[in-house]
C-alpha cells in the first residue's frame, strides 16, 4: 500500500502545527496557568517545552521519519535485541491506549466549543431564547456535541493524510493567530487588564521549584506538543526526507509555544477584566473556581462587553477554536487507525469507525461521571502517561538506535547535518539530559 505524504514543507509544517495546536494551548495552558501561581508556570513551561519537549519531539519526528511506520511498529525496528524489541512494542501499545484516552476527553472538551459555536449563530438569526441552552452545563448536551465532534473527527480521518489532515490545517492557523490577536489589543483597553497582565508576565521566583508545578508544567509541554503516544512518529513517517527535520521540528514548536504563550495573553488578563464585570473567578481563599470551565465563563463575558460585535467575534472565536481542536483530535484518531490499518490490514473507513465509536464510547463513560472521571483521566494521561512514555521514546532514538542511522536520517534532508549544533547536542541530550531530568523531577514530586 501507498503510503500518505505530506505535499509540501508548508504543508507538513501546517498539519504539525495544527495537530500540536489546539485545546491544549487555549483552554489547557490557561487554566493550567491561572491555577498554578500564574507567571511562574509560565517560565517554567517555556523552559521545559523548550529544553525538553523539543528534543523529545525531536525524536519521534527522526524515528518516524526513518522507519516511515506507526509506532509499534518503528520502536522495534529500532534494535535486533528480543528483548528490547518486545520492549518498544510495549511503548507502542501503551502509547494507543494513552491516546484513545486522551481522545475521549478532549473530545469532550471540544464539544463545549461546538455548542459555544453555534450559541452565537442562534442569537444572530433571532433565536436567542434558545441560545443558553446551549451554554449550560447539561448531560443531553455533552452528550450530542461529543458525538458530533467524534464523528466529524471520524470522516476526515477517512479521508487520509493530503486530502484531510492537511488541507485543514493550512487555513485554519493563519486566521486563529489574527483574531487572538485581535482580540488581545480590545481586551487591553479594559479595565482589570493591567492587574491580570501583571499575573501573567511578572513571576513570583519563590514558586517555581514547586515540585508540583513542574510536573503540571512538563505534563502541559508534552500534552501541547503532542509527545510519548507516537502522534508525532507518525506525522514524521509522512514526512518527505527532502525536508530539513531539525529546523521543521523547531517550527513546531516555536508556534505551538508561541501560541499558547498568546493565549495565554487573552485569558489569563480577561480573567480579571470578567473579575471587574462580577464573574466569580475565584473563591474566597484565592483558589481557582471552575478551573476546567474557566474559559467558557471568561470569555464570553469578555464578548458580552462587546455589544453586537460581541456576538460575531464569540462566533469567530468558538468556531475557530472548533477547527483547531479537529486538527488535533484528527491526529490522536490517526494513532490508532493508522496502527490498525497498517498492521492488522483493514480497510482506513472501516478502522477510523470502529475505533472512533470505541472512543466515543468511553467519552460517554466519562461524561457520565463527569466529577469523578473527567480530572482524573486527564491527570493520568497528560501528567504521568505522557512524559513517561515520551521518555521511553527518548531512550529508543538515542541509546536503543544506533547513532550513524539517526544521523543519516537527518543529513537526508540536511547534508552538513554533522557539523550542525543539533547534531553536536541532541544525540547525548536524548539519550541521558532528557531521561534524568524526567525521572529527577517526578522523584522529586514524590
Ligand atoms: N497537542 C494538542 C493540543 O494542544 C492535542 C494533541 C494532539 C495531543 N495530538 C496529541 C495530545 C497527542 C497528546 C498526544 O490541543
Amino acid at each position: 500500500m501507498q503510503r500518505g505524504q505530506f505535499s509540501s514543507k508548508f504543508g507538513f509544517i501546517m498539519a504539525a502545527a495544527g495537530a500540536a495546536v489546539g485545546l491544549g494551548n487555549i483552554w489547557g495552558f490557561p487554566t493550567q496557568v491561572a491555577s498554578n501561581g500564574g507567571a511562574a508556570f509560565v517560565l517554567a513551561y517555556l523552559a521545559l517545552a523548550f529544553f525538553l519537549a523539543y528534543p523529545a519531539l525531536m525524536a519521534e519526528l527522526i524515528v518516524g521519519r526513518s522507519a516511515r511506520a506507526n509506532a509499534v511498529k518503528a520502536l522495534p525496528s529500532l534494535t535486533d535485541s528480543p528483548i528490547l524489541k518486545l520492549g518498544g512494542k510495549a511503548v507502542g501499545i501503551a502509547g494507543l491506549i494513552t491516546v484513545a484516552v486522551i481522545l475521549s476527553f478532549y473530545a469532550i472538551v471540544a464539544g463545549w466549543m461546538f455548542a459555544y459555536a453555534l450559541a452565537p449563530m442562534l442569537d444572530l438569526i433571532g433565536l436567542s431564547q434558545y441560545s443558553q441552552w446551549f451554554k449550560d452545563f447539561s448531560v443531553v448536551r455533552n452528550v450530542m456535541f461529543t458525538t458530533l465532534f467524534m464523528i466529524a473527527t471520524i470522516l476526515i480521518i477517512c479521508g487520509g493524510v493530503n486530502a484531510g489532515i492537511e488541507r485543514w490545517s493550512k487555513r485554519l492557523m493563519p486566521a486563529l493567530v489574527l483574531i487572538l490577536l485581535l482580540l488581545i489589543g480590545y481586551m487591553l483597553t479594559l479595565p482589570g487588564a493591567e492587574e491580570g497582565l501583571k499575573a501573567y508576565l511578572v513571576p513570583d521566583f519563590s514558586k517555581l521549584l514547586d515540585p508540583s508545578l513542574l510536573v503540571s508544567a512538563l505534563g502541559q509541554a508534552f500534552f501541547s506538543l503532542s509527545l510519548g503516544v507516537g502522534c508525532m512518529l507518525i506525522y514524521g513517517s509522512y514526512m518527505s526526507s527532502s525536508e530539513n527535520i531539525v529546523r521543521v521540528g523547531a517550527w513546531v514548536t516555536l508556534i505551538d509555544v508561541g501560541l499558547a504563550f498568546i493565549a495565554g495573553l487573552l485569558i489569563i488578563p480577561a480573567m480579571y477584566v470578567a473579575q471587574h464585570y462580577g464573574v466569580e473567578i475565584f473563591d474566597q481563599s484565592g483558589q481557582l473556581l471552575n478551573g476546567d470551565t474557566l474559559i467558557f465563563s471568561v470569555l464570553p463575558s469578555l464578548f458580552d462587553q462587546m455589544g453586537q460585535v460581541g456576538i460575531i467575534i464569540s462566533l469567530a472565536f468558538f468556531l475557530l477554536m472548533s477547527l483547531a481542536a479537529l486538527t488535533s483530535s484528527i491526529s490522536l484518531l490517526e494513532v490508532p487507525v493508522s496502527y490498525v490499518v497498517e498492521s492488522h490490514k483493514m480497510k482506513r473507513p472501516t478502522a477510523s469507525w470502529i475505533i472512533g465509536m470505541l472512543i466515543t464510547g468511553l467519552s460517554l463513560i466519562i461524561i457520565f461521571n463527569f466529577e469523578l472521571l473527567f480530572g482524573l483521566v486527564i491527570a493520568i494521561t497528560t501528567r504521568y502517561s505522557q512524559p513517561i512514555l515520551g521518555l521511553f521514546f527518548c531512550i529508543y532514538a538515542g541509546l536503543v538506535w544506533h547513532r550513524d542511522k539517526a544521523l543519516t536520517e537527518i543529513k537526508k534532508g540536511d547534508q552538513h547535518a554533522e557539523y550542525s549544533i543539533f547534531w553536536r547536542i541532541w544525540p547525548w541530550y536524548v539519550r541521558f539530559v532528557c531521561p534524568v531530568f524526567i525521572v529527577a523531577m517526578f522523584v522529586h514530586a514524590l
